[in-house]
């Protein structure tokens, strides 16, 4: 393998927890009913995607201006987390694979639904580790459209089938898959079931075997 593709939030940091705090937040406001399980839906989707989930789920009609309001405000909610941020935030064993791939000549790309995944990168001081950046200002169209991961393989000068994708959340891994790549999931075996394969964190994966692996989507 010779593209490595990484998601940010819940891959990277676990900005998954401030996503959903800030969710949470104008839920509360909204009176309606979001629980940690109903979070799992926004995960890796789009900022507009996920208020249309959560306003689903409580049965909440809006028109354009109060939906672009309260995306504003559960942004400015969640910025006030990412202001506190700073390197001791990136996950276990992360930043140890990112610079092994690099040494061993792997080729790095973030590939984030988020808008804000460039200040992140910033904050925790990892953005050097990176040979490009596609997050949601580049891509129109959100996880599980393999669109960000097309984009990030391009940018890379590698094929799809040559690159492995770490994913957090289903869409996520729909979205690799549906690219042709490998999907690695990162959390737990039940929820991303449709992962090639699943750990619970950077330390327990074996990044020599697969640098020497060769795609098993490859025609
Ligand atoms: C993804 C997160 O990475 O980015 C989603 O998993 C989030 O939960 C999406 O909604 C968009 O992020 P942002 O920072 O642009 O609101
Ligand atoms: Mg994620």
């Amino acid at each position: 393998m010779k593209g490595f593709i990484f998601d940010l939030d819940g891959v990277i940091v676990d900005t998954a927890r401030y996503h959903f705090l800030a969710w949470k937040k104008l839920a509360e406001e909204l009176g309606v009913d979001f629980t940690v399980q109903d979070n799992e839906k926004l995960k890796g989707v789009s900022r507009a995607r996920s208020l249309e989930i959560l306003l689903e789920l409580g049965e909440v009609k809006a028109t354009e201006e109060e939906k672009e309001k309260w995306m504003q405000q559960k942004n400015e909610g969640y910025l006030q987390y990412v202001s506190r941020m700073d390197e001791q935030e990136v996950l276990p064993g992360v930043i140890p694979a990112l610079q092994f791939l690099k040494a061993n000549d792997g080729r790095i790309a973030l590939g984030s639904a988020s808008r804000n995944a460039r200040l992140i990168l910033e904050k925790t001081g990892i953005m050097p580790l990176f040979d490009t950046i596609v997050d949601g200002n580049d891509v129109s169209k959100a996880k599980p459209d393999p669109e960000v991961f097309v984009l990030a393989a391009k940018q890379l000068h590698v094929e799809p089938a040559d690159c492995v994708v770490f994913e957090d959340s289903v869409a996520g891994i729909q979205a690799a898959n549906t690219a042709g790549m490998a999907s690695i999931g990162i959390g737990e075996a039940d929820v991303l079931e449709e992962a090639d394969r699943v750990f619970p964190d950077f330390t327990q994966i074996d990044l020599e075997n697969l640098l020497s692996r060769s795609s098993p989507k490859k025609n």
